[in-house]
């Protein structure tokens, strides 16, 4: 988001305050931000709290203007990278497809040129009439122009139904997408991960502490370049992704069905999920205190990524993940070369550096072409920096 240059238009809504928020998400990913506003949206937020978080006057007259040597609608329309009407009331998307320009949003709208975000917010019944169902049909016909549909939930007009702005983190999911540059190819992605659940009764399992964040944060950037993404979700934090296909599993023998299943269908398979090599049989009921000592008797799961191999195509790009804690390049080329991978992501577990749960990881990359280092990053960057080396990779084996 560094560099980029987006208007952020706010209407008349109470969700205004949760444009906020969004203005506060972009700032921090690097993006300049220019408020305009409606003049009704200042009775939900005002001018104090737009410039002290943009760093900028926010603008609501179109006689204002924070450079007279430009006509500020048409530089707020047509030289940034994106337009985002948050929230965007029924009048505004009735002005924006009907072209009408009688205040500063509208002209804007009008004046556009580059791509435009609406997120709508309003009753449900504003929401379902004709009239809004026809304005959101007609501006949509336009390539550039993009809708991110509103949650179902409480309204602040008192009833429940369609009609809530979009969370501000979906929307900014959404900014990043458009905003990021698409892959030549639209590749298929199967991605595994987070931590699998082995349960010994119908209460207690056995699991580990990965928390998929790695593996979410790889298919998260393969989606914004453009890739068809399926993540196989073990236990991960919630809300899982709405924006790709997401298939939830729990044990290791749900993963390998999943998994099995897609991976014929995939591209680029990436098992990033840290699956439990061993299985208790389940009892039936709960298992009940009393012996000093109990035995657990485990059963090996299937190796899933392994198990993959005769599915796949053969220009398919296979990625493994490696964690270990002593002989970690020996040990990942090893696991790499048994199991037919291109790629491995290697992890040094220490004492005193133990990857599973922790927000950032250094890890190295490893390929039957060499060993790549990487600093210690957090997981968000280092999930894009692999999906981007994934991405070549890929695109290089199907050009061979
Ligand atoms: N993996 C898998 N199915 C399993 C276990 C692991 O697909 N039942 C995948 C992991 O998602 C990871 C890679 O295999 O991509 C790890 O290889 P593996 O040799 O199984 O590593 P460990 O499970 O760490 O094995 P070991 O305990 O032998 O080091």
């Amino acid at each position: 988001m560094k560099g980029k240059h987006i208007t952020l238009a706010v209407t008349g809504a109470i969700a205004a305050y949760k444009a906020v928020f969004l203005l506060r998400l972009l700032r921090s990913a690097g993006a300049e931000v220019q408020v305009i506003g409606t003049a009704n949206s200042l009775r939900f937020v005002g001018r104090e709290t737009w410039e002290a978080l943009s760093g900028r006057p926010p603008l609501f007259d179109l006689w204002e203007t924070p450079d007279p040597s430009k006509i500020p609608h048409i530089m707020l329309a047509q030289e940034v990278d994106l337009v985002v009407v948050a929230p965007a009331t029924a009048n505004i998307l009735a002005k924006a497809a009907g072209g009408i320009a009688d205040d500063l949003v509208s002209t804007v709208l009008l004046a556009a040129t580059v791509p435009v975000l609406f997120a709508p917010s309003m009753n449900t019944a504003m929401y379902e009439s004709p009239a809004t169902r026809r304005n959101i049909a007609l501006l949509a016909e336009q390539e550039r122009i993009h809708f991110i549909d509103c949650a179902s939930g409480s309204l602040a007009c008192g009833s429940a139904g369609k009609g809530r702005m979009a969370e501000p983190e979906t929307i900014f999911g959404r900014i990043r997408y458009l905003l990021t540059p698409k892959r030549s190819e639209k590749l298929r992605w199967l991605i595994a991960a987070g931590a699998t659940r082995e349960y010994l009764d119908p209460i207690r399992f056995i699991t580990n502490g990965a928390n998929g964040a790695t593996g979410r944060a790889i298919a998260d950037a393969a989606w914004r370049q453009g890739a068809e993404v399926t993540l196989v979700a073990g236990n991960m934090p919630a809300p899982l992704p709405s924006d790709y296909a997401v298939r939830p599993v729990t044990s290791a023998a749900d993963m390998h069905a999943a998994v099995t299943g897609l991976a014929p269908l995939c591209d680029v398979l990436v098992m990033s999920a840290a699956v439990a090599d061993y299985a208790p049989v389940k009892s039936a009921s709960k298992l009940k205190k009393g012996d000093r000592t109990k035995e657990l008797s485990l059963e090996s799961t299937p190796d899933i990524l392994l198990e993959t191999l005769p599915l796949m195509e053969r220009r398919a790009l296979r990625v493994g993940f490696a964690a270990e804690t002593e002989n970690l390049l020996e040990n990942a080329r090893g696991k790499m070369e048994r199991k037919a991978l291109d790629l491995i992501v290697a992890n040094r577990v220490s004492a005193s550096h133990d990857p599973f749960g922790a927000p950032d990881n250094r890890v190295v990359l490893v390929t039957p072409g060499g060993n790549e280092e990487l600093p210690l990053m957090d997981k968000e960057t280092l999930g894009e920096l692999i999906a981007d080396r994934i991405y070549d990779l890929a695109l290089q084996k199907r050009s061979r």
